[in-house]
């Protein structure tokens, strides 16, 4: 079973945009130690500007049938996107929310998430390290149907 890393809009720009919010290292940087770090799982990487796509990624992957789990870092469309809330309460698999920084020590608009409540949970504010500990809470999570 595979997991799934799917990133939202403007996530494609880390390591140019805002580095002193968002780090140094590119989206292929972090896919990369993912892969390096956890050599026993198979990983999938997704990343679209547009909301649709993103929707349409996590209804492939539950149909696929073949991921235990999705790490997603929905960037803006965390804070106002229903139409994302919706396909996660949608899907069986769990989605764990990740953000590199911390949403809740910055401006007052990204401090409220429409998605956390659908989530299995969310972990923000550790830098890449945030998809990292995102994989640790899926493993750590029992399967559906296996409790
Ligand atoms: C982000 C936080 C969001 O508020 C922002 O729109 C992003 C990135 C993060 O990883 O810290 O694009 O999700």
């Amino acid at each position: 079973m595979s997991i799934l890393v799917l990133n939202g809009p403007n996530l494609s720009r880390l390591g140019k945009r805002e580095p002193e919010v968002y780090g140094h290292q590119t989206l292929g940087d972090i896919n990369r130690e993912l892969t390096e770090s956890f050599p026993q799982l198979s990983f999938e990487f997704f990343q679209t500007e547009y909301e649709g796509a993103l929707l349409e990624k996590l209804f492939s992957s539950e149909d696929s049938g073949s991921f235990r789990g999705v790490v997603l870092n929905a960037g803006a469309l965390t804070h106002y996107s229903i139409a994302l809330r919706d396909a996660i309460s949608a899907v069986t698999i769990p989605v764990v929310e990740v953000h590199l920084s911390n949403i809740y020590a910055r401006e007052e608009f990204r401090r409220r998430s429409v998605i956390s409540e659908v989530c299995a949970g969310v972990i923000s504010g550790f830098g890449a390290n945030s998809y990292h500990l995102g994989v640790r809470a899926l493993l750590g999570m029992v399967p559906n149907g296996q409790q």
